[in-house]
């Protein structure tokens, strides 16, 4: 059975103190949540250590937001898989729509963090999803498939069975603008056939997030999906209340 999960993307928000704040609301609020969801939160790289103080012994797990593709040196302003495993994360997400729009993130780099992450123990929150003109031109299926196996086709299933995949639209995150419940589950089952067609059964066991103005109101009808397996959250994940709100709407 594959679990449930919900993550929240902090993105470039909150200072450290803020983002403690934040982290402890959580922690306080996670027995609302049945033990069946696993509830992660992502805060920016300079609030990791001091939030995982706070999450730990806790049912919250800790996310990076990016790792570098490199395993140490010379890497001025970037951060490595190791460096996350010292600071007590166990998830890191990478390929956010974000990093492969505004930091030239292609597939070749992806290809690298996603390994070395699983390497040094990291479950990746590995993302994907088109753009509205791809959307608009009917290729998001073929766009998000080829995302999928551009890089998770070059992992052996042991690998495969580390990651965690986030279906973002980029026309929905952030924008208010949700995919309906009927266009993300066509993509989430699209997403599961083509891991199928790798590696067989074990894409019945990947979980598959859905991102892109989630919120408590429409969490309930996305998460019944049966290939939706739980969301990945931004602008919403700042609140601790709507949040764990979502994480319920299971
Ligand atoms: P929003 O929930 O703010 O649309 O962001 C979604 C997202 O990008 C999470 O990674």
């Amino acid at each position: 059975m594959r679990k449930h999960i919900v993550a929240g993307n902090w993105k470039m928000n909150t200072t450290v103190a803020d983002g403690v704040n934040l982290a402890k609301e959580v922690v306080a609020a996670a027995s609302e949540v049945p033990s069946s969801v696993k509830l992660i939160i992502a805060p920016p790289f300079t609030h990791l250590v001091p939030v995982a103080e706070v999450v730990k012994g806790s049912v919250v797990g800790l996310s990076a937001q990016n790792c570098a593709d490199k395993v140490s040196g010379a890497y001025t302003g970037e951060v490595s898989v190791d460096m996350l495993v010292s600071a007590s994360c166990e998830y890191t997400i990478l390929g956010h729509s974000e990093r492969r729009q505004y930091y030239g993130e292609t597939d070749a780099k992806l290809v690298e963090k996603v390994k070395l992450a699983i390497a040094a123990g990291l479950s990746p929150i590995f993302c994907v999803g088109e753009n509205l003109e791809e959307r608009e031109a009917g290729r998001h299926f073929d766009v998000v498939a080829e995302q999928v196996k551009n890089v998770l086709y070059t992992l052996s299933a042991e690998e495969m069975a580390k990651v965690i995949v986030a279906y973002e639209p980029v026309w929905a995150i952030g924008t208010g603008k949700t995919a309906t419940a009927e266009q993300a589950q066509e993509i989430h089952a699209c997403i599961r056939k083509v891991l199928a067609d790798k590696f067989g059964a074990l894409a019945d066991d990947i979980t598959i997030l859905y991102g892109g103005s989630c919120k408590p109101s429409n969490a309930k009808e996305l998460f019944a999906c049966p290939d939706i397996d739980g969301g990945l959250i931004g602008g919403a994940a700042l609140k601790a209340s709507d949040f764990i709100a979502i994480a319920k709407s299971f």
